[in-house]
């Protein structure tokens, strides 16, 4: 909801998946009343988001994550690319939400990698972006971040694609992280940001520092 209220609000035309279409089209509203109603944004069923549009971005807890790309399969097209936010954290088998889980594949991205089908390109990204900053009771998607994204992904197009939507989002700087396996080290960021935010009460964020300025273009 976080993300796509950002791309609504920089004029991305964003399609809301949901295994329920009448959710989506809900969810999709009540991200209109916050955009503007110059915002275009519709809600539909999964797979038929997935048909509608050849740049996806798959944001559900990990236990959902394998059987959801399995049922997609056919409806993702050829060509696309999917950008995966992922975090296997070990609240989904009833563990902590500070710990993450171990991934055969060796991250959840990298899992994802694995069920598309050929032809279609992952990124990982947005892993390490609160969606309670993203989703600020007191912004309409206009205000300031104070985080990077992390791009990673073995095609150096959807990296490229990736980090240009990062960079919609304001106050972001989206850098190339290298090859997908490093989504193993972004995930497990996200679980030691939760930690710092239970620990601290905040909604913490990542800047890399020291990087000449080409990188943070
Ligand atoms: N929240 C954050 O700040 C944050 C930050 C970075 C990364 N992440 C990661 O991003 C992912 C989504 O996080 P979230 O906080 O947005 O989670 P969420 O609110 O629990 O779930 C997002 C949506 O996923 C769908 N969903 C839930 N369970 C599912 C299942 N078993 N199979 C298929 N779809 C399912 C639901 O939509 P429908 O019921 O409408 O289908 C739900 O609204 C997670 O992997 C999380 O670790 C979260």
């Amino acid at each position: 909801m976080g993300l796509a209220l950002r791309w609504a609000r920089a004029g991305e035309t964003i399609i809301l998946g949901s295994r329920d279409a009448q959710r989506a089209q809900q969810a999709a509203e009540e991200i209109r009343k916050k955009a503007g109603a110059g915002a275009n944004i519709t809600g539909m069923e999964n797979s038929a988001a997935c048909a509608a549009s050849d740049l996806l971005v798959l944001t559900v807890p990990f236990e959902g994550q394998a059987t959801l790309l399995k049922q997609l399969k056919t409806a993702i097209r050829p060509g696309s690319v999917l950008i995966d936010a992922t975090v296997p954290l070990a609240a989904g088998v009833g563990g902590r939400a500070s710990r993450t889980l171990g991934v055969w594949q060796g991250s959840a991205a990298q899992q994802a990698a694995e069920l598309v089908p050929k032809g279609v390109s992952v990124a990982a990204a947005f892993h390490n972006l609160s969606a309670d900053l993203l989703n600020s009771e007191q912004s309409n998607g206009d205000d300031s971040l104070d985080c990077d994204v992390i791009v990673c992904s073995d095609d150096p197009a959807a990296t490229q694609l990736t980090r240009a939507l990062a960079a919609k989002i304001p106050g972001v700087r989206a850098i190339d992280g290298g090859k997908l396996e490093n989504a193993r080290i972004l995930e497990q960021i996200t679980a030691l940001l939760i930690g710092l935010n239970i620990r601290h009460k905040g909604h913490g964020g990542i800047r890399i520092t020291g990087l000449p300025p080409q990188a943070y273009e």
